[in-house]
């Protein structure tokens, strides 16, 4: 019996084993055509080697592996219909059009090869008869690498005209007709400054981070985490040089025909040298990159293909003397290494303009309006534009006269042309009158200022200093912003700083205003706090935009977020919608936008105001946290309506030193954050009150997290999905940690990523409340009760009495503005170098 089981068993071995080298074997001679659907499949079809048609030419055939969905990871090139490829019978793999004529070689003939491979995880392999790798598709990349797969110094991924390469300091470059680098991105300077590389090699591991090797280094370096690293399935992950530019992290489904992307090197789109192509011009229509022309004096090269770029209508050469400077407010010809330093000039917007205008091989230029005091001129006869509403550079092209910009709006010129003459003369004389209007106010303004205050001339100055300075955001006139809002109409919702409304810029580019409400600073301390909000860039916070200070007006103008706000997820109508996995990636992007508002911008942020309603979700999902650096608008003195205001607003996740008029420091914003990481998972608001039970749910809910019932914690809501209870675990006790009452027992936020992301291990958390205050507690008893803490933990001068609190408080508010001036002189000091 056993003897027969044994035979059949390994009959059955056999047949397999046959099975598998008859699919994985290509004999010497065999060919695919692109006539039959013939292919090479892997042993376990999970690759295959097979002709596709290329999706943007269908005449045309792509010699490819292909992922099982169909998606290609390497490939030999392109042929006519009748193409075929052929391992040859001296060995040579190659790729032939339909006359015959080679396309393609790996370059292997007589060199021993007697057979061809391809394996299951996607490299083809030649080999000789001592099963020796004479060729790879591994050592020979086209656009992708995969999972797993070494990408070594020294090798090349191609894609169009751009090539992205590993250099010998670990460098990750991407260039443009491998001349422009527009992305070089090095490792932590405390790697690359002590350490001399040999040989670094980039690689995707199977959980999804990006990492770097070499044998110089202790253990990898990593570059960047796909955003759904270390989610595991049956999918393929992979990196691809993509024919935009852009080199993309990917995850694909077994099966699935679309890849997603996870990470991509160049964040802006547009920052990529060259998409748009010659003379294209680069924006955003909503949320997408788009490719367009600088003006009417220009045609797309391809109407059917914006990013193949630009032609001038009429060449200069025919116009001499006769050509001008094209205007574009808002944008910028990209600058990059090596034409930087022969480029780049220190001239004044009108020199910037005509300086290009009279040189013969000038063909653009770019004031960038930066407060560097540097113009940008092209001569090279290839050049990329970007045009935003948040960019201050003003460009200049050089077109035969006239310029014709575009109209924003198409009608009205001809509107215009049909007008009478009545109308042109009350045109005229309105204009002329309001010009007249303006000099004498302007007359009698600096009669009355410069007679009266001689401080007047400085601080305009400022004000000049500050509207050029780095990231500066545009001004918009309460009228505009009028329009932009159809007359304030469509309200998002309102915060504690005032109502916010949907606007659309002349653009198109989708906003929110938000109009501030109890802001008493003058309009000098307005415009330093926007310029600070609006040099604060991070993938985790909204973008400022815009403002405007106008009068009493005071609104801001930011990025308009497509999903709302985070509460709505949670404790409203769309609760359903979010899984564990976006929920634990909206918490970490939270957790890194507040970090970066406390320990990486230039002036550090205490946010004062984190709770679900200002994490704003984009079209992704993608957290972003807006609201910031506003508390330091509401009048910065008063302390008693600053407080007053902020517990209206937001009772539930101010830290108790808060309601205890102690200071306010980063970890006030660490308490916030626990407190919404709490409700992130429980999907509840945390100062509700339990029927059941009569205490606040955030101490419920420890209770039950240190009798192990941390099931009964967690949104009911997330049963539905996967969870991964390890991740959720750490987010609890994270959370426990962040809403200790003393604050020096709190991480900091750099810290709460690192537990998050499970990076360092997380203790314990003990209690957060040492006693359990009832809900009804009023701030005043909790407040004494802080108080001797604090007097016990770290000194502070007498300050049991209430006025004492409030005294060290306002201290703390004037140190902030003394450093938003002092960093207003670094910035004076750097635009006079
Ligand atoms: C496809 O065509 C090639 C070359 O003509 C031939 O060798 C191969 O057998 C064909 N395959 C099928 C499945 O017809
Ligand atoms: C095949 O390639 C050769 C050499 O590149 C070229 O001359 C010929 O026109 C091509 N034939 C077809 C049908 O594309
Ligand atoms: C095919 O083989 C690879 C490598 O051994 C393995 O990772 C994959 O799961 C296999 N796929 C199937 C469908 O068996
Ligand atoms: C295969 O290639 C290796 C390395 O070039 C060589 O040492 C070996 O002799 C070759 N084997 C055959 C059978 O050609
Ligand atoms: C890839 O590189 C790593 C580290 O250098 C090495 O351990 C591994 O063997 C390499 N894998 C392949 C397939 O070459
Ligand atoms: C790309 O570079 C080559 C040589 O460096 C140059 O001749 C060619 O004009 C460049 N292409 C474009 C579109 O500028
Ligand atoms: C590597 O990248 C850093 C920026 O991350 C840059 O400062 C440095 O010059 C680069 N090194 C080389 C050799 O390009
Ligand atoms: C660079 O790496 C060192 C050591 O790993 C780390 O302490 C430091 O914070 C890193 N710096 C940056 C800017 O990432
Ligand atoms: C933006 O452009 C993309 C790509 O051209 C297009 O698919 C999308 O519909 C556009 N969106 C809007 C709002 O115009
Ligand atoms: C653009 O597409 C249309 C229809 O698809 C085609 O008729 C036309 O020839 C194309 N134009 C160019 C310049 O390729
Ligand atoms: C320059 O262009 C303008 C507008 O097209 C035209 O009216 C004028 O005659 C031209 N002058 C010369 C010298 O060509």
């Amino acid at each position: 019996m056993k003897i027969i089981t044994l035979f059949l068993s390994s009959i059955a071995i056999l047949i397999v084993f046959r099975g598998e080298s008859a699919a994985s074997d290509i004999i010497l001679g065999s060919t695919l055509t692109t006539r039959n659907s013939s292919s090479w499949p892997s042993p376990n079809n999970t690759f295959s080697l097979t002709f596709i048609s290329e999706p943007q030419n269908p005449s045309l055939f792509l010699a490819a592996i292909t992922y099982v969905g169909g998606v290609p990871i390497w490939s030999a090139g392109s042929v006519d219909s009748g193409g075929t490829l052929q391992l040859q019978p001296d060995g040579n793999l190659r790729l032939s059009n339909s006359s015959g004529a080679p396309v393609w070689e790996s370059g292997t003939a007589n060199r021993g090869v007697n057979t061809a491979s391809l394996d299951d995880f996607g490299n083809l392999k030649l080999i000789n008869g001592s099963n020796f790798i004479v060729w790879e598709t591994f050592e020979n990349p086209t656009d992708t690498i995969l999972e797993s797969q070494n990408f070594t110094y020294g090798k090349v991924l191609r894609s169009g005209a751009y090539s992205f390469t590993v250099l010998q300091t670990g460098n990750l470059t991407l260039k443009w007709n491998s001349s422009i680098i527009y992305f070089n991105k090095g490792l932590n300077s405390s790697f690359s400054s002590n350490k001399h590389l040999v040989s670094p090699v980039l690689m995707l591991q199977t959980d999804g981070i990006l990492s770097l090797f070499d044998d110089t280094l202790p253990s990898s370096v990593v570059i960047a985490y796909s955003s759904n690293y270390g989610e595991n399935g049956d999918m393929l992950r992979f990196i691809r040089l993509d024919k935009d530019g852009n080199l993309r992290a990917y995850s694909i489904l077994r099966g699935s025909s679309t890849a997603n992307s996870r990470w991509s090197a160049v964040e802006d789109q547009c920052d990529v040298f060259g998409w748009c192509g010659n003379f294209g011009i680069c924006s955003y229509n909503d949320s997408s990159p788009v490719c367009g022309c600088p003006s009417e004096n220009f045609a797309l090269v391809d109407p059917n293909d914006s990013t193949r770029g630009c032609k001038r209508k009429v060449e200069i050469q025919d116009c001499p003397e006769n050509s001008t400077m094209l205007v574009l407010d808002n944008t910028q010809f990209l600058t990059y290494p090596p034409e930087v330093s022969n480029e780049q000039f220190f001239l004044s917007i009108t020199a910037c303009r005509q300086n290009c205008l009279n040189g013969v091989s000038c063909v653009a230029s770019t004031s960038l309006a930066d407060g560097s005091g540097f113009c940008h001129l092209k001569f090279s006869n290839f050049v990329s534009g970007y045009q935003s509403p948040s960019l201050p550079s003003t460009s200049f092209v050089k077109v035969c006269s006239p310029a014709e910009p575009f109209t924003p709006l198409a009608g009205s010129t001809q509107f215009k042309s049909s007008s009478s003459k009545l109308k042109t003369w009350v045109v005229v004389v309105v204009v002329v009158g309001a010009i007249l209007g303006l000099v004498a106010i302007e007359v009698g303004f600096c009669w009355f200022f410069c007679l009266k205050s001689p401080k007047f001339g400085l601080s305009s100055m400022q004000y000049a200093l500050l509207e050029y300075a780095s990231g500066a955001p545009v001004q918009f006139s309460f009228k505009e912003l009028q329009r932009t809002t159809k007359g304030f109409k469509e309200k998002l919702g309102s915060g504690g700083f005032g109502a916010v409304y949907k606007g659309a810029l002349a653009n198109k580019t989708l906003v929110a205003v938000k109009q501030l409400e109890g802001i008493e600073q003058g309009e000098k301390q307005f415009r330093m706090e926007v310029a600070t909000i609006s040099s604060t860039h991070h993938l985790n916070l909204v973008r400022l935009i815009g403002f405007c200070s106008e009068g009493r007006h005071r609104l801001l103008v930011y990025e308009f977020m497509k999903n709302g706000s985070l509460d709505n997820f949670l404790f409203h109508g769309e609760s359903g919608k979010l899984n564990w996995a976006t929920r634990y990636r909206i918490a970490i992007g939270t957790a890194r936008g507040i970090t970066y508002l406390h320990e990486e911008c230039r002036d550090c942020i205490v946010h004062c105001d984190i709770k679900p309603e200002n994490i704003l979700l984009d079209q992704n999902y993608n957290a972003k946290v807006s609201d910031f650096g506003l508390a330091k608008l509401i009048n910065p003195k008063d302390h008693r309506q600053r407080t007053l205001t902020s517990v209206r607003g937001t009772r539930g996740y101010l830290a108790p030193e808060w309601l205890a008029n102690l200071p306010v420091t980063s970890k006030s914003d660490v308490y916030s954050y626990g407190m919404v990481l709490l409700e992130i998972v429980s999907g509840r608001r945390n100062f509700d009150v339990l029927d059941e039970t009569g205490k606040k749910f955030s101490n419920w809910a420890y209770e039950e997290f240190e009798r192990g019932g941390i099931r009964s914690i967690i949104d009911k809501r997330l049963f539905a999905y996967e969870i991964d209870m390890e991740q959720l675990e750490r987010a609890v006790e994270t959370s426990f940690w962040c809403i200790q009452e003393q604050p020096s027992q709190r991480p900091s936020m750099g810290k709460v990523v690192q537990m998050l992301e499970g990076i360092i291990e997380i203790g314990k958390p003990p209690p957060p409340k040492a006693t359990d205050s009832s809900s009804t507690a009023v701030s005043l008893s909790l407040s004494t009760s802080i108080h001797s803490i604090f007097i016990s933990s770290e000194p502070h001068p007498s300050s049991s009495s209430s006025a004492q609190g409030k005294h060290s408080s306002s201290s703390i508010s004037m140190a902030n503005l003394e450093k938003a001036s002092s960093s207003l002189l670094a910035q004076e000091q750097s635009a006079s170098r």
